[in-house]
């Protein structure tokens, strides 16, 4: 469902408990009502996430944030100032009210006010806060259309709103100041740079750290096929060496010989991604070799992606 109609009864759904799929600008979410421990459990079911995973609880506007964080720190109000709607999520302190099932057991939260205009409408309409990871089944690519929630999830999820593809492509900046030094988990649309100057002092970089963020996992965002990141200049060259070797390829680059072609700039590569990742991922692919993205704001949150889809695990 898309429209004003498709927010009404994506409205109705999560009131009853249920799970609707909705479009975010990032990558779309698996939502239920954050305030309904048995609903949130069904996310878990649905995407077959382990339970110590936490959710990112997603807003209508940062006026909610003192009804789910426990302390709104300064920074938190200048980042929502200047990125919500938008692609940044605030790890707090949790309030007390705050279900464990949707912390994974955690005394902080994970809060987002996303900007795509239907998941706001329902936002809106709902009035509370939705738990939301991305719409893909545990481990696999996020989904960045419908039709990609659809075969993921199939009749798993009773409502996809189709908001169209996500304009932004890959999830949300992630910046914990649960601990007062601001600190990013997860790369993304919004950069280091812009947190730095928004804030007026650095930011550390921790998603090789311990592992904080669970999603952190070093192999996440996954296709089937092995994935192999590749320099602009070397593609060609591996590509003859490996079919020499009889391992069958499919190419991700912006070049005429790619099998799926990507933009080659940042923004537009970062959009077409995942569907990208998706697309070469059928059986007669054993690599899926990817051009490395191009330079640009968005080239460490691209390379971050690129390594976990890259990253060895274990059989499916
Ligand atoms: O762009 C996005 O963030 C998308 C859209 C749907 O909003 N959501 C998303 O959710 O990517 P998910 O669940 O796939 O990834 C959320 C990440 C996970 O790595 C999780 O561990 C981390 O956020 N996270 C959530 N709450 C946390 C917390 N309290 N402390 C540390 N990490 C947290
Ligand atoms: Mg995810």
């Amino acid at each position: 469902m898309s429209g004003v109609e498709g927010v009404a009864a994506a409205v109705e759904v999560i009131r009853r408990g249920g799970l609707v799929a909705v479009p975010t600008e990032t990558v779309y979410g698996l939502a239920a009502d954050a305030s309904r421990p048995e609903a949130v459990l069904r996310i878990f079911l649905a995407k077959g996430r382990p339970a110590d995973h936490p959710l990112i609880v997603h807003l209508p506007s940062a006026e909610a944030l003192p009804r789910w964080a426990a302390s709104v720190p300064a920074s938190a109000r200048i980042l929502a100032d200047a990125f919500w709607p938008g692609p940044l999520t605030l790890i707090l302190k949790k309030a007390e009210a705050v279900d464990p099932c949707v912390t994974g057991g955690r005394d902080t939260v994970g809060l987002r006010v996303p900007s795509h205009p239907l998941t706001l409408a329902v936002l809106r309409a709902f009035g509370g806060g939705l738990a939301a990871p991305s719409a893909n089944r545990f481990g696999h690519v996020s989904p960045t259309t419908a039709e990609h929630v659809r075969r993921d999830l199939g009749d798993r999820v009773e409502l996809i709103l189709d908001g169209g593809p996500c304009p932004v492509g890959i999830e949300s900046t992630i910046v914990d100041l649960s601990e007062g030094e601001p600190a990013i988990l997860r790369l993304g649309a919004v950069t280091r740079g812009d947190l730095e100057d928004v804030l007026g002092r650095s930011v550390r970089v921790a998603i090789d750290g311990p592992v904080k963020a669970p999603g952190q996992l070093a192999s996440h965002y996954a296709p089937c096929a092995e994935v192999e990141v590749v320099a602009r200049d070397r593609v060609a060259a591996r590509a003859a060496e490996l079919a020499t070797t009889g391992v069958r390829v499919a190419l991700i680059g912006s070049g005429r010989d790619a099998t799926v072609r990507v933009p080659d700039a940042g923004e537009g590569y970062a959009r077409a991604l995942y569907a990208a990742l998706r697309e070469a991922d059928v059986p007669e692919v054993d690599r899926i070799l990817v051009e490395a993205p191009p330079r640009g704001p968005l080239e460490a949150a691209l390379i971050d992606r690129l390594n976990r889809a890259a990253a060895p695990r274990p059989p499916r």
